[in-house]
């Protein structure tokens, strides 16, 4: 039997993906989650019986912000997976003292009982990371080839009051085209929840090297796919957009709907995960884990109606929220060269796996309109 691998957050949507294909790995796997019911509504669940039922998994809830369920939940632990977050971009920029709470905090808790050698077998840790510590990510100016890469600053209220959606040189005002951004480019988070990952990849490649063991930190792109929290208003826009296209209600695209983002399946991240679980070379590296190809979002939101053989209702409103990005896209080169990974999964297989499943689950309420109302109250939205 391989070691035993302790995946935090691991009843959550990439937890779920992953767990199975570490068991068929041959890992006994313990999860730590707290079940947080705005992921996973309200408890108990049916959803969640395979918790208790899956040979060679073994669940506890408990958080690991707690040192009492953490430490007893890294026993005889050789590997941590560490997924346990709060995820929204919106909700994260006025609860800052949560997201920094859950998110820092529970990592600095991690490492701090790894580091004073509390959980003495643990060889390597893994980090979720996010694409969004890039910030708006990296750009060129198309007028000239050979300068410098650029990661304009995040657009401010008064370019996206002005409707001026696409970040623009800091220094010359130029016009900027996006490219993919890789691993080596700068970060510069533009949110909270943003901040909070980077301080996360801080924390852990740091804290990692103290022990002298490894590490590997996978920024995510925008995953999708069977297993995400339908539950959620606060993120996954494919969710959100399910739930009211099964609902027959319109699907409001914000910004004139040519921002983009990377899309990946989540049959391809947890494949990223297994890989960088078993590849000892993957040690002490950032990777990207994406699809590589930016899709506007107005785009998506065709696509999935199609995908569920429903119109396609979608309305451009014009609306930001502060803390969006506005074009994301990666360079998954690191992915191919260190994990030996390409994305499997095309967007429309990927779209057509999740709508499949999306109508087996039961029909969330929409409170799109509730998680919106919350941001235009606090002025972070227009
Ligand atoms: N899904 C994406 O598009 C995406 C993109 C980039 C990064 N990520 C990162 O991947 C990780 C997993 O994301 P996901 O999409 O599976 O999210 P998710 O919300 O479905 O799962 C997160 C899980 O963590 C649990 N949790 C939260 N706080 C906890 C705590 N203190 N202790 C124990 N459990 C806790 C929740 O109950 C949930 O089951 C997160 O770190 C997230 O930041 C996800």
């Amino acid at each position: 039997m391989s070691g035993r691998v302790l995946v935090t957050g691991g009843a959550g949507f990439i937890g779920v993906n992953l767990i199975p294909l570490l068991v068929r790995a041959g890992h006994a796997v313990r999860i730590l989650d707290t079940l947080v019911p705005q992921v996973h509504g309200h408890l108990p669940h049916a959803g969640l019986c395979w918790l208790g039922a899956t040979a060679g998994v073994e669940f506890r809830r408990g958080s690991v912000g707690s040192s009492s369920d953490l430490s007893s939940a890294l026993e005889d632990v050789e590997t941590v997976v560490h997924l346990a977050a709060e995820t929204g971009t919106g909700q994260s920029m006025y609860e800052i003292n949560h997201y920094c709470h859950e998110n820092v905090q529970a990592t600095a808790l991690l490492m701090d009982q790894i580091v004073n050698g509390h959980a003495p077998r643990v060889k390597r840790v893994i980090l979720a990371s996010s694409r969004s510590v890039y910030g708006e990510g990296t750009y060129v100016r198309p007028d000239k080839p050979d300068a410098p890469r650029i990661t304009p600053p995040s657009r401010n209220l008064e370019a996206l009051q002005a409707g001026m959606w696409e970040p623009v040189c800091p220094t010359s005002g130029a016009e900027l085209t996006a490219i993919p951004t890789s691993e080596d480019d700068r970060t510069a988070p533009a949110s909270i929840y943003a901040a909070t990952k980077l301080m996360q990849e801080d924390l852990v490649r740091i804290g990692c090297s103290a022990a002298g063991i490894g590490y590997a930190i996978l920024r995510l792109q925008n995953v999708y796919g069977e297993g995400q929290s339908l539950s959620n208003p606060y993120t996954g826009i494919l969710s959100i957009f399910s739930t009211r296209i099964r609902r027959g209600l319109e699907l409001p695209v914000f910004e004139d709907g040519l921002e983009s983002r990377d899309f990946v399946h989540v049959s391809d991240v947890s494949a990223a995960f297994a890989a960088a679980v078993a590849a000892a070379k993957a040690a002490d590296t950032v990777i990207n884990v994406g699809s590589g190809v930016a899709t506007p979002v107005i785009c998506i939101a065709r696509a999935l109606s199609r995908a569920f053989g429903k119109p396609e209702k979608v309305r451009v409103t014009g609306q930001y929220r502060l803390g969006d990005i506005r074009h994301n896209m990666a360079d998954i080169s690191r992915l191919g060269t260190v994990l030996d990974l390409a994305p499997k999964v095309s967007l429309d297989e990927g779209l057509s796996r999740f709508v499949q499943w999306v109508q087996t689950q039961p029909l969330p309420e929409d409170r799109l309109g509730e998680a919106n109302a919350e941001l235009v109250t606090r002025g972070m939205m227009g």
